[in-house]
């Protein structure tokens, strides 16, 4: 009874409010929020309420599906980003879409206090995939990296004998592994830890692509090195492709040095570069293997650190978590998310039309386009230094495709696995005929 009357009086003041925010709007802490806006009314809104981290291209996205996103002005865009590989699956893929529903109504968040019952289901699920012992869920991509740092410095101490708060790690020049503290202390880009400092102790920074540099540091290091973190292929550095053999090679030195190989593959896994993982191009397994972005199909933030037992049960319960990481919505829409790429061949896809985008790509002017690099759907032009890449991404946008620079005179061409043949060769036309419009 007094439950009742409690609800009744919350539920009327939910309505007033709910007027008179209609009505007066700002008098109240409820904001109206504008249901129609141009995109300048969203760019500046954004501007003015949201944090200055990023510089987006200016183009106010309110719709997509599949390979296609749509403006809030109805303007029709090939997504040439995919939100930095997140959306191997498309935008908004049905099948995952469908689960996220169901799950959503049903179970969403339990913490890790208690088991649910999704959960081991997903673990299952891709320990089976990756041929792994176990997983480690996370959320965002820099947390499972970042985790896979501390499994290695516990497995280090636990295992490897290294003496207390001795372990050091190395990471390669160029890398990319997200913003927190600990990604941006082994970064060597200044505008992403610049001004940052103290930086975490113990990492420490070696060419990419440089096997005796690698071994040198492993041999200076053999009693302390616990781990080796490397991209396959390094996306945010401008798709960075390494010599044939560079990980077969990095695996043997970190096996024959005792240290573990940590292979990130937060952006180029899942079918990305036509391959399940990159890495499946060398053969090469590595002791920890980190997942993100396209594990929930671009649905909700899901990472997975993947391992064997000797290095995951190095941790023990209460010495890592997230309260995220592992909930039940997660779980379904990533196990979901992965059928998708396996059931509808796209890494297959990504390969084919990997292949045909580049071919293409290299028919276009060497005035303009300096090199085309990239494997699967992981791909970036160079391009020649009196042209701006920054512009050129402006007339792309203009002529219905949207791709972002990247380290400056790289633009990134990564579109969503989805895509067909006649899709590739639209958008080749629409990068021809954007730089036959630039000034000679
Ligand atoms: C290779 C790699 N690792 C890790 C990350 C970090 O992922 P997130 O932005 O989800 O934290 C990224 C993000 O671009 C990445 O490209």
């Amino acid at each position: 009874m007094i439950m009742n009357r409690l609800s009744l009086s919350a539920k009327n003041l939910l309505v007033t409010l709910g007027n008179k925010a209609n009505k007066v709007n700002m008098s109240t802490n409820i904001p109206k929020i504008s249901p129609a806006l141009t995109t300048d009314q969203v760019m500046a809104r954004e501007d003015k309420y949201g944090a200055h981290n990023y510089h987006p291209l200016p183009v106010a996205l309110h719709r997509g599906s599949g390979v296609f996103v749509w403006d809030i002005e109805g303007k029709k865009y090939y997504d040439f980003l995919a939100a930095y590989s997140s959306l191997n699956q498309g935008h908004c893929h049905p099948r995952v879409y469908k689960v996220l529903q169901e799950q959503a109504g049903q179970l969403t968040l339990t913490s890790r206090a208690f088991y649910n019952t999704s959960l081991g289901e997903f673990e299952e699920f891709i320990t089976k995939i990756f041929g792994y012992d176990k997983v480690l869920p996370m959320n965002g991509g820099v947390e499972a990296c970042e985790s896979a740092c501390k499994l290695a410095r516990r497995w280090g101490y636990d295992v490897k004998g290294v003496p207390k708060n001795e372990a050091r790690m190395v990471f390669a020049e160029n890398n990319f592994w997200g913003r927190t503290l600990a990604a941006i202390s082994a970064s060597t880009d200044p505008s992403s830890y610049s001004g940052f400092g103290p930086f975490i102790p113990g990492f420490d920074v070696i060419p990419y692509d440089d096997l005796p540099a690698l071994e040198k540091y492993l041999s200076a290091n053999k009693d302390t090195c616990v781990g080796f973190m490397v991209e396959p292929i390094q996306g945010e550095a401008g798709v960075v492709v390494p010599s044939d053999g560079y990980l077969k090679g990095a695996r043997e030195l970190c096996t024959k040095y005792n240290v573990l190989l940590i292979i990130d593959e937060i952006q180029t896994g899942l079918g990305r570069t036509g391959k399940l993982l990159a890495s499946d191009y060398e053969g090469v397994k590595p002791d920890i293997l980190t997942l993100g972005k396209a594990l929930s199909g671009g649905f909700y933030p899901v990472s997975a650190v993947l391992a064997n037992d000797p290095v995951m049960l190095v941790i023990k319960p209460g010495e890592h978590g997230s309260t995220y990481g592992g909930n039940p919505l997660a779980a379904k829409v990533s196990v979901e998310a992965i059928k998708v790429i396996l059931e509808e061949g796209l890494t297959e896809n990504a390969y084919q039309m990997g292949n045909l985008l580049r071919s293409e790509l290299e028919k276009l002017p060497k005035s303009v386009i300096k090199k085309v690099r990239g494997r699967g759907l992981l791909n970036a032009i160079i391009i020649d230094k009196k042209y701006d890449s920054w512009d050129l991404c402006l007339k792309l946008k203009d002529n219905g495709l949207l791709a972002k620079p990247t380290h400056g005179d790289k633009i990134r061409l990564a579109p969503p696995l989805t895509i067909n043949k006649e899709q590739i060769l639209d958008c080749c036309d629409i990068i021809r005929r954007t730089i036959e419009s630039l000034p000679k």
